[in-house]
Order: structure tokens, then C-alpha cells, then sequence
């Protein structure tokens, strides 16, 4: 699975991709944006886009604009992303930014087990994003969660230098012995 950089004949399939994934236009700290404006990488299967990352590079940072995989689980989420850190590492980029949602728990341990430390919490900024720049955001969220912070994890690319990507799950010594606490009177 090799993320490749869209193409002029990428555009009617890469903006089919991300309509039907809400995210033609990216509401973020107080900022609306086309993300179909900015650079992506897409993943193909066979002639159908089954995963695609948008980004923006601005002088030393870059930020992840939006990042979806069409089937979950078998890896598109990972091989775009480490495909978005190469690209940033060659544009001379030292930080990777994201901005995700309070309810976005399965992103959050994503970025996470990934490397990316929470950076900044805007409490109720998916709230006036809302009002002010895309009414079509949700009030509710994943697992039913209220939608309305935004949470922005950074990832530092020269601490990780792209050399240990992986995060085998089941590898063995992949586990974390936790203590059993003595009971009281125990
Ligand atoms: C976040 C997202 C891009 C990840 O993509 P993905 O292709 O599913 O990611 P991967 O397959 O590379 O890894 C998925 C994780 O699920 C785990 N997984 C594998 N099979 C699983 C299963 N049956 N059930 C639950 N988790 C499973 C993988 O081990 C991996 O977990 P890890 O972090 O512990 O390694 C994808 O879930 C998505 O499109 N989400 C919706 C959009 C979104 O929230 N994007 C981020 C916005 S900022």
C-alpha cells in the first residue's frame, strides 16, 4: 500500500473521496478551509481512492488537514501517515500538527500510539465553528459524545525521525505488566 501524490486527473475522484467523508471544507482554530486547495496523498485499490491525507506546509511546520481511510483497519491510516511525516521531513518541516475533536477517540489513540502529544485544548471551538464557518458540523459525535472542543496533538519530526514507525500490537513484549494491588486486610 504506497500513498501517492494526487494528480491533475486525481481531482473529480479525490473531491468524491472527501465530500463523502464531510471534509471538502475543514473548519479549524476559527479558519475554514478548502482542503481539495492544498496537496494530498491518496491510496488506490485497484481505480477506487480508498484513503487520502490533505496537508499544508507552512515554513517549518506542516499540518495534517484531514486523514480518512475508506476501510478501516487494514493499514491506510498508517501508510498515509508515515507517507505525510516523509513528505514534511523533506520540505525541511520539524513539527506535524493535527486538530481533531473531543469526541474523536479512536483518532486521539491513533495520533498517540503514533507518536503525536497532545498540544492544545480549545474548549468549545467546534461549538462556534458551528455557528460561525460550517453549520453542517454535528452536534453530536462519535459514540454519541457532544461535539464541541477542538484538540490539537503535535508530533516532533525530529525527535521522530522516521526510523520507528511501527507500533506492532501484538508483537510479543508489546504488553505492560500492571501491578495487582494489594487488597486492604489483603
Ligand atoms: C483515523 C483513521 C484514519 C485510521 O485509519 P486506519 O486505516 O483505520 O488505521 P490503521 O489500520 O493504520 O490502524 C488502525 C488501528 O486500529 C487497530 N485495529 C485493527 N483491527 C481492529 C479492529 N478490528 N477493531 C479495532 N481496532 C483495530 C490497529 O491495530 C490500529 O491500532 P493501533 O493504533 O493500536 O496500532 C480512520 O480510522 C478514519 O478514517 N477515521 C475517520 C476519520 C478521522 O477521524 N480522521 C482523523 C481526523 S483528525
Amino acid at each position: 500500500m504506497e500513498p501517492s501524490p494526487r494528480r491533475e486527473q486525481d481531482r473529480a475522484a479525490l473531491e468524491a473521496f472527501l465530500l463523502e467523508h464531510n471534509a471538502l471544507r475543514v473548519a479549524r482554530h476559527g479558519e475554514l478551509v478548502e482542503s481539495t486547495d492544498h496537496p494530498a496523498l491518496l491510496v488506490w485499490s485497484e481505480e477506487e481512492v480508498v484513503g487520502v491525507a490533505t496537508y499544508v506546509i507552512n515554513g517549518d511546520d506542516c499540518e495534517l488537514l484531514t486523514l480518512h481511510a475508506r476501510s478501516r483497519f487494514q493499514g491506510t491510516g498508517t501508510a498515509l501517515l508515515t507517507a505525510v511525516q516523509a513528505v514534511a521531513r523533506r520540505a525541511g518541516c520539524t513539527r506535524l500538527r493535527v486538530v481533531t475533536t473531543n469526541d474523536n477517540v479512536d483518532a486521539l489513540r491513533f495520533y498517540q500510539r503514533r507518536g503525536f502529544r497532545l498540544a492544545r485544548l480549545r474548549p468549545g471551538a467546534v461549538d462556534e465553528n458551528r455557528v460561525e464557518l460550517k453549520p453542517e458540523i454535528p452536534t453530536s459525535g462519535a459514540y454519541g459524545i457532544p461535539l464541541r472542543d477542538e484538540v490539537e496533538l503535535h508530533l516532533d519530526l525530529v525527535e521522530h525521525d522516521g526510523l520507528h514507525q511501527g507500533v506492532p500490537v501484538d508483537a510479543p513484549g508489546n504488553t505492560v505488566d500492571v501491578p495487582v494491588s494489594r487488597r486492604p486486610n489483603g
